[in-house]
């Protein structure tokens, strides 16, 4: 049989990840598909560094010579963005070949027309790599779980956060410290203000709920809270109640519609997904007949997001000859049958909640806090008096009261509630700063 030759978009970490393992795992590999599969091409944007790789491919810095080249089957992108990504794999499905992106934004936000223009070209739009790096969660969503109704999942989906939420909690380094060593590994995203504010995390968390719930990509629907507020108080608060605080991407399917978000939140600390450290993801599905099934593994980094891309490379290729209507659907379900969902507004989540107030230190502040949370049927699980803060623990003069954190721990109750208390909350002449609120999962 002829080889399968493959173009690649990007020689960057992910694209040298690529580069290495099809060369190293070569012969393993062709004994998997049947084929000789080869690196033939690669559009780069700086040619004399690519040429220095010594790869023994044709390095080129114009990437549509690849994407209309008759003799490549597969286009590999590998190269980040919008621009000219997305034109590029529209290009290389018109020309008539499968595509395998690691570009999750571009999934996200452009997969429904992209998908849709593969299928009508009876192509594959691959994208394993796009998700939670060297885990194959697209695989077990896709095809492990089919038997499923999938009924939500829950996952530290962004290597960077986690790796300075991490790094905070157990070294009591600073974000931009911790930040910078995320960059200088190649983890973080160009912007880094995606890895941070929860973009890269829920650009992610779409294309699994499509693919657990049979609905269209809805990046927009997806509510995003960053970790760049977190404290380090907050952090040792939460450990003194028995949680680690994790950016999480949550996606919940219920009988009014779905709920899909990103943000920190406090997890018990003998979850498993609590004890996922440094630059490691981890996902938590729920399915209606197996119960919760966790996936764990390498988020980020040259190989083991190669991994995931050179395994969808192995799937195109298994089925390169086949119908296109005996493959596996792109998004897990038949295109007819995806539905779109309800997604569900912040007011109408459902979750415990962990409130950090700052109050003056004198009698019968915590009885009309609780009575606020009384009167609005707010079930109190915990609460957290803290000493005097530093700075007003010491103040002089008649008229000076220190103020003191306190911390509760609310029940499961709908968000609109609790904005509700923290609005009430806040009028108080007693309460010196505005409410930090944060949502706590018991998973
Ligand atoms: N910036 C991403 C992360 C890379 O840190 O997880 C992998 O998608």
């Amino acid at each position: 049989m002829k080889p399968v030759n493959i173009g690649l978009l990007g020689l960057g970490t992910v694209g040298q990840g690529v580069a290495t393992i099809l060369a190293r795992n070569a012969a393993e590999i062709q004994r998997r598909t049947g084929r000789t599969i080869q690196l033939t091409h690669a559009a780069v944007r700086n040619q004399g560094k690519a040429e220095a790789l010594d790869l023994g491919i044709q390095i080129t810095t114009d990437a549509q010579q690849i994407v209309t080249n008759p003799d490549i089957h597969i286009v590999c992108e590998a190269m980040g963005g919008d621009d000219p990504a997305l034109q590029l794999l529209h290009a290389a499905l018109d020309h008539g070949k499968h595509v395998i992106t690691a570009n999750k934004a571009l999934i996200a936000v452009h997969g429904n027309e992209l998908i849709a223009k593969a299928q009508e070209k009876g192509l594959v739009v691959a994208y394993e790599s796009s998700v939670a790096g060297g885990i194959p969660i697209i695989k077990a969503l896709r095809e492990g779980l089919a038997a499923n109704r999938i009924e939500w999942l829950a996952g530290i989906i962004n290597g960077t956060g986690n790796f300075i939420l991490s790094e905070m909690a157990e070294k009591g380094r600073t974000f931009q410290d911790v930040l910078a060593e995320a960059q200088a590994l190649g983890y973080a995203e160009a912007d880094p203000t995606f890895d941070v504010e929860g973009i890269d995390a829920a650009h992610k968390l779409t294309i699994m709920a499509s693919v657990a719930f049979g609905m269209p990509l809805e990046f927009n629907g997806v509510y995003t809270e960053g970790i760049s507020k977190v404290t380090r108080d907050d952090v040792e608060f939460a450990e003194e109640l028995g949680y680690r605080i994790k950016h999480l991407g949550v996606a919940r399917r219920r009988s009014d519609g779905v709920e899909l978000r990103v943000h920190p939140t406090l997890i018990p600390e003998k979850r498993l997904l609590a004890n996922v450290n440094g630059v490691m993801n981890a996902v938590v599905v729920h399915g209606d007949a197996v119960g919760p099934t966790l996936y764990y593994g390498a988020g980020a980094g040259s190989e083991p997001t190669g991994s995931s891309l050179v395994a969808d490379i192995i799937d195109v290729v298994r089925g390169i000859d086949a119908d296109a209507s005996h493959r596996v659907p792109v998004l897990a379900f038949q295109p007819d049958a995806l539905e779109p969902q309800v997604i569900l507004d912040t007011t109408d989540f459902e979750s415990a909640y962990y409130l950090r107030l700052h109050a003056l230190d004198q009698p019968g502040v915590l009885a009309t806090v609780a009575g606020i949370f009384g009167d609005l049927d707010i079930s109190i699980e915990a609460i957290l008096q803290k000493e005097p803060e530093a700075d007003t623990a010491n103040l002089s003069g008649e008229d000076s009261v220190p103020t003191v954190p306190i911390i509760l721990l609310t029940r499961r109750v709908r968000e609109g509630l609790i904005e509700k208390a923290i609005e009430r909350v806040e009028l108080l002449d007693t309460i010196t700063q505005p409410v930090t609120r944060l949502r706590v999962e018991s998973l």
